[in-house]
This record gives C-alpha cells, sequence and structure tokens, in this order.
C-alpha cells in the first residue's frame, strides 16, 4: 500500500491508462482520500467533490457510521450467498421496508441490477397476474434515459455511443417522449400488452432534466388506469437527493416498483434494491432470480446505517434547502451571464445548461478550470454539467462553492 500512496499524478493516469479498459473519459484529478464534502488528490490538493460518485455520496465520504458499520460487519461475517440466512438480512429488509413503505425488498448490488430486477419482476407479474400472452409482454421506457449499461437496458437506450456494435437488442419494450403524458396515454390506449412503465422521476443522465409538475402523479393514474406497473428508477434522484426522500414524493406518487441504487449504501459499497409490495413481489419464488452477493451482511449492515443517517442528520431537509440557496444565488449570476443559459433541478441535483451546443467543448473546459479552483464536477453532455455534492453541505460551503463555480465561469465570458 506504501508504494501505492507514493505514486504521483501522472503514475497513476499512466497505470490506469495502460492496464484498464478505456470505457471512461475521468478528469484528470486522481484522488486519494475523501472526508465529508472534501476529497483531496495525491498531491495534497483538496476540492469540494460536486459528482459526489453520482449521486451515490449523499451522506459524505468516509461517513464514520456507516465506515464504522461496514468493518464491524466485516470482523464478523462478510458473504454467505443466499444459500444460507444472515442474522442481519432479514433486520435490514425489514428496516428498509419500513423506512420506504413496502411489503417487501430484493437486494441487489448495482444499480444495473437492480433495474434488470425490476424488469423481470414487471415481465413475471404481467404474464402470472395480469394475464398476457407468453413473451407479448411490453415495457414503455423514455426517450434519452438512463438505467445503466447492460444488453438489455442499452436495448431501450437512445445513446448511440453506448449501442453501437453491441447488438442483437432485447426486444419488448416502447420508447415514448419524456415529459409528454399523451403520447403514455395514446400508447396505453392503443395496446392492452404493456406491463409496465420505466421511468426516471427526474432524467440524470440526460442533462438533469425536470418534467412539469404534475408529469408524474398523471403518468401514474394513467398506470393505475390500465393496470400497468409504475417503476420509479430513484436510483440516482432517491435517497433525499433532490430534497424528498424519493423524487417521486414531491408529486406524492407512490410507485408499485421502487428502484434504488448508489446512496443505499453512501458510496461505501455496492447495494442496491427493489420494492414492491406482496401483489407483484410474489411471483418472485426460489430459483428465479438472485446474486451470489445480493444481500450479503456487509452490503445490509451498510445500508441500514446509511439509510440512519440520512434520517438522524436531516439530510433530506438539508438537500432541499441547500439547494433553493444555491440555485438562487447562482441565478443572480446567471441573470446578467452571456455564457450560462439557466440552472436547473430539484434539491441537490442541479445542473447549469452553457450557450453552446451540445458537441462542445466548453463544459468539458469548465471543468477543468473548476478543478483548478477546487471543485470537481462533470459534464452530463458538451454544454450541461451537473452539481450534485454530499448532501452534507453547510451554507457556508454553499455560499463558498457558488463563489468558485461564478468566478470560473467568468473565465469563459467572451
Ligand atoms: C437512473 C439510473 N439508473 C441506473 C443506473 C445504473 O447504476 P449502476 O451504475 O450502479 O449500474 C444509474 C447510474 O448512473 C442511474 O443514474
Amino acid at each position: 500500500m506504501k508504494v501505492l500512496n507514493q505514486l504521483t499524478s501522472p503514475e497513476a493516469m499512466d497505470l490506469e491508462n495502460k492496464y484498464g479498459a478505456h470505457n471512461y473519459h475521468p478528469l484528470p484529478v486522481v484522488l486519494s482520500r475523501g472526508e465529508g464534502v472534501y476529497v483531496w488528490d495525491v498531491e495534497g490538493k483538496q476540492y469540494y467533490d460536486f459528482l459526489s460518485a453520482y449521486s451515490a455520496v449523499n451522506q459524505g465520504h468516509c461517513h464514520p457510521k456507516i465506515v464504522n458499520a461496514m468493518i464491524d460487519q466485516a470482523q464478523n461475517l462478510s458473504l454467505i450467498s443466499r444459500a444460507f440466512y444472515s442474522d442481519v438480512l432479514g433486520r435490514y429488509e425489514k428496516f428498509a421496508c419500513e423506512y420506504f413503505g413496502f411489503d417487501k425488498l430484493l437486494p441487489m448490488n448495482t444499480g444495473s441490477e437492480a433495474v434488470e430486477t425490476a424488469l423481470k419482476l414487471c415481465r413475471k407479474w404481467a404474464y402470472e397476474i395480469k394475464g398476457i400472452a407468453e413473451n407479448k409482454a411490453e415495457i414503455i421506457v423514455c426517450k434519452n434515459n438512463f438505467h445503466g449499461r447492460t444488453t438489455t437496458i442499452i436495448s431501450f437506450s437512445n445513446d448511440e455511443i453506448a449501442r453501437k456494435n453491441f447488438g442483437p437488442f432485447t426486444k419488448g419494450f416502447i420508447k415514448i417522449e419524456y415529459d409528454n403524458l399523451q403520447a403514455l396515454e395514446d400508447v396505453l390506449e392503443r395496446n392492452k400488452n404493456v406491463a409496465g412503465f420505466l421511468v426516471e422521476p427526474i432524467q440524470g443522465e440526460a442533462g438533469v432534466y425536470v418534467p412539469r409538475e404534475g408529469y408524474l402523479s398523471k403518468a401514474k393514474a394513467l398506470c393505475e388506469k390500465h393496470n400497468v406497473l409504475f417503476i420509479a428508477d430513484e436510483v440516482q434522484t432517491g435517497i433525499a437527493r433532490t430534497g424528498k426522500l424519493l423524487a417521486v414524493d414531491h408529486e406524492n406518487v407512490k410507485p408499485d416498483v421502487l428502484i434504488l441504487g448508489k446512496a443505499l449504501s453512501g458510496g461505501a459499497y455496492p447495494v442496491s434494491a427493489v420494492l414492491a409490495n406482496d401483489d407483484i413481489m410474489n411471483v418472485i419464488k426460489p430459483g428465479t432470480h438472485g446474486s451470489t452477493f445480493g444481500g450479503n451482511p456487509i452490503a445490509a449492515a451498510v445500508a441500514i446505517a446509511a439509510l440512519e443517517v440520512i434520517r438522524d442528520e436531516d439530510l433530506t431537509e438539508n438537500a432541499e434547502t441547500m439547494g433553493q440557496l444555491f440555485r438562487s444565488e447562482l441565478n443572480k449570476y446567471i441573470e446578467i451571464s452571456p455564457l450560462v443559459k439557466l440552472v436547473r433541478g430539484k434539491g441537490l441535483l442541479n445542473a447549469i445548461v452553457i450557450n453552446d451546443d451540445e458537441e462542445s467543448e466548453t463544459a468539458w473546459n469548465i471543468c477543468l478550470a473548476l478543478r483548478d479552483n477546487g471543485l470537481l464536477a462533470k459534464p452530463t453532455h458538451g454544454n450541461i454539467i451537473r452539481f450534485a455534492p454530499p448532501l452534507v453541505m453547510t451554507e457556508e460551503q454553499i455560499l463558498d462553492c457558488v463563489g468558485i463555480i461564478t468566478k470560473t465561469l467568468q473565465q469563459f465570458e467572451v
């Protein structure tokens, strides 16, 4: 470990570039430590983390309560597979079910796995409960979605880079415009084989696209009318990120199937889950689905701690308050800025849109300058930068960050 700690930034980047597959394009900064809202690079420079590992680190880096839960559990029992019962899985399942208001939880590891699980659950429910003829079930999805990277999930993506040369793709998905109730209704009216509607309550990767107010509640009502499962992918938006425990809570919507990941562990460990009530989840029987690591004792202990931190530290309320402050302070600059079109978002999931085209390098170059000024963020498109810091931000820190962001943006005004 000592040798690794002595690496310089160029050495660490060279190693990743030489020995790692090039499936990402990281910002050139090499991090070796994190605490709360801060991360440090190998040369010791401190940064505000405005990505939070794509909203996994809502509770802040290396939260002591989560780290301790992980260490304690790792010293007792780490993995047994689901071949046996453990003394923590049931406790976690009860805790999370009561926390989110569902009868049952199916534990997985990554967000993509949880999405896959929800799709399988939906199809099985369609055949065994709704009565759709075998292999005819369809699931409605939205354009510009991001639900992960598996073959089935990219089958209904419209990101050409994510899809090119990965076919043949999985059938059974109907893609409609996001934030378009008429499009949803049209499909539901004419197609009786629809089993579910999979939706991100705010499209994160698309650039923090917030749908019009009423979209989610009306979409849920349409799904109810047509006996179609409303499946909320809250992998990025869930667990306090948007200023409510779940982003669907902004419209008082109760999904039939809830998908969680990322912050379910506070970023300490890959933990994801699908939650649903018995009338849906009971179609899952032994042998129908599973994962060696899903629901392992460390994951269960970590998830309980991570959810307790959200509740005990009022992080939902803090995300709402700090998010309002962030947008209103940033808007003071945007009103007079020739460079930035707008800031949008909810809670501490926000993005700015730059006055430039999607293929431009501007957002990337701004992120490099933000890094130089002590704040790490990543573009979602050539002209959109997401700002999603840990939810433990204080008012003083948020104002400091708005200062860094506006100072940096001013460097790009021409
Ligand atoms: C909405 C949404 N769903 C699913 C995923 C996939 O999660 P994972 O990367 O853990 O597989 C992501 C990841 O960013 C996401 O934002």
